[in-house]
């Protein structure tokens, strides 16, 4: 098949042993590459038989899956469905269910060896093969406890309130550039010049990453979360390959830190760290690349979601432009309305029963937090955008429990300073051409949204 990309390592290199030459992978983007085969092979589509499997990426990208779990959560917090291209699996749309299996690690693992954290399962053949040829990046996400609890431990110290605040006239001082650099008068797509430039940047500094290379954590983010393209063997095969090549890279990063004096980045503290100096190099590698990649396009995306929502409630741009003492509840209500990670995944460990529903040991259950964040019964008129809606915090879209995001203060932090910038500069952020939603059931966000800047 011409069309599907074959890794061909090889030519990601210059010459092997010289890694200041390396040439890393920068396409084809995993959507590219998942139309271009989609565009060869029609025949191959993704059939959903069962009308509730919300494991269909068409809802998200043509942003019509609201009356569809409306609908299941009026039949029901959880449903089985029977057949889906991921296998069959638990959808569960209720936000109480969600927290109550979240509430339940030991019975509900988030463990890579059962699954993992997403709908998509490991392939087979890598399941297949004897442990020490398997290609794996233990990271603490896809853990259960004694394990997660211990390497959480050592990385939830970097993310204090003292260390935000610390952080914070950092952020504050390149968002502000940025803001400040924005053609005026002119369109331009806001995903690209300010979610994806802020978030990598941001990333970058805060971790010390090659600054050159920044965009190099957009391709691999875009292609790890990519659940649909994995449906197709050779795109998997290109995708472990990038996620490889992702490893290389942070491998090197990490050799490199590891020789040089103690510095204030992130990376540089952990490796200094007694509790982070005894993880053995994969998992400290695979840690790196969870903080790293975990925090890009979910900031990204609710980046991007602000400035669509906004656009859509006018009443509630005013608001904001009235009240800035607002800001702190509307960021909230933007992680609320735009829920960046659509689910996470866990799988029964033993047989059990959840709000009259028996799941049975070895169960793939999806928590679809999307669908729990606009959930009528927990928040009046879901689907509007409410800034000053009281309620707004109880959103999960940091999920819930032991493995609540570790990074949602610095997430936080980054949204708020962003709004609190852009109102400074009386900046009006207007929806102004194409708006593209990303085609996936995991990532829920934009790949683009053209946009012109007035001022209020
Ligand atoms: C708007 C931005 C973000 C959203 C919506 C988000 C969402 C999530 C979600 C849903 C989980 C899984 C929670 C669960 O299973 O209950 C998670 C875990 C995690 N996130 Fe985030 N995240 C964001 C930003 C970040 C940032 C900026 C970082 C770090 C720099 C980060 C690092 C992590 C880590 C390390 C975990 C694993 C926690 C654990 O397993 O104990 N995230 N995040």
């Amino acid at each position: 098949m011409a069309t599907t990309p074959k890794l061909d390592r090889a030519s990601t290199s210059e010459t092997a042993d010289s890694p200041e030459k390396r040439v890393w992978r920068t396409s084809p983007s995993a959507h590219e590459a998942l139309k271009t085969h989609y565009e060869a092979n029609p025949e191959q589509k993704l059939v959903f038989p069962h009308k509730w499997d919300v494991s269909r990426s068409d809802i998200y990208v043509e942003n019509r899956w609201q009356p569809i779990f409306a609908e299941m959560q009026a039949a029901g917090p959880l449903h089985y469905i029977d057949e889906s291209p991921f296998g069959p699996y638990w959808a569960v749309v209720g936000h109480k269910a969600i927290q109550h299996i979240e509430a339940l690690p030991d019975i509900f693992s988030s463990s890579w060896e059962y699954g993992g954290i997403t709908i998509l399962d490991a392939p087979k053949e890598e399941l297949d093969k004897p442990k020490e040829e398997r290609f794996e990046l233990p990271m603490f996400i896809a853990m259960d406890r004694p394990k997660h609890t211990g390497q959480r431990r050592t990385v939830a110290p970097n993310f204090t309130p003292s260390g935000m605040t610390e952080m914070e006239p950092e952020i504050r001082q390149r968002t502000g550039e940025l803001l400040d650099s924005l053609p005026r008068g002119e369109v331009f797509d806001w995903v690209d010049t300010v979610s994806i430039e802020l978030t990598t940047g941001m990333l970058a500094l805060l971790f010390d990453f090659p600054w050159e290379d920044r965009r190099l954590l957009t391709f691999w983010s875009d292609w790890s979360g990519d659940t649909e393209l994995a449906t197709v063997r050779e795109l998997d095969e290109f995708r472990r390959g990038v996620l490889f090549e992702m490893a290389e890279y942070f491998q090197e990063l990490w050799v490199k830190k590891t020789q040089e004096e103690p510095a204030g980045d992130l990376i540089s503290m952990m490796i200094h760290s007694d509790a982070m100096n005894q993880m053995d190099p994969m998992e400290f590698m695979g840690n790196l690349v969870l903080l790293i990649v975990g925090g890009n396009d979910t900031t990204r995306n609710t980046m991007s979601g602000i400035i669509h929502s906004l656009d859509l409630f006018p009443d509630q741009r005013k608001l904001f432009e009235e009240n800035p003492d607002l800001i702190p509840n509307a960021v909230q209500e933007c992680l609320r309305y735009q829920t960046p990670l659509a689910h996470m995944r866990r799988t029964c460990t033993e047989d059990t029963e959840v709000f009259g529903q028996q799941i049975r040991q070895g169960d793939k259950v999806v928590l679809w937090y999307l669908g729990a964040n606009r959930e009528e019964s927990v928040f009046e008129d879901p689907h509007k955008l409410d800034i000053t809606r009281d309620n707004a915090k109880r959103h999960i879209a940091f999920g819930y429990g032991i493995h609540r995001c570790v990074g949602a203060r610095l997430a936080e932090l980054q949204l708020r300073v962003l709004l609190e910038e852009m109102h400074k500069r009386r900046m009006r952020v207007h929806v102004a051409g194409d708006v593209e939603r990303v085609r996936a059931n995991f990532v829920h966000g934009f790949r683009k949204l053209e946009v012109e800047i007035t001022e209020f």
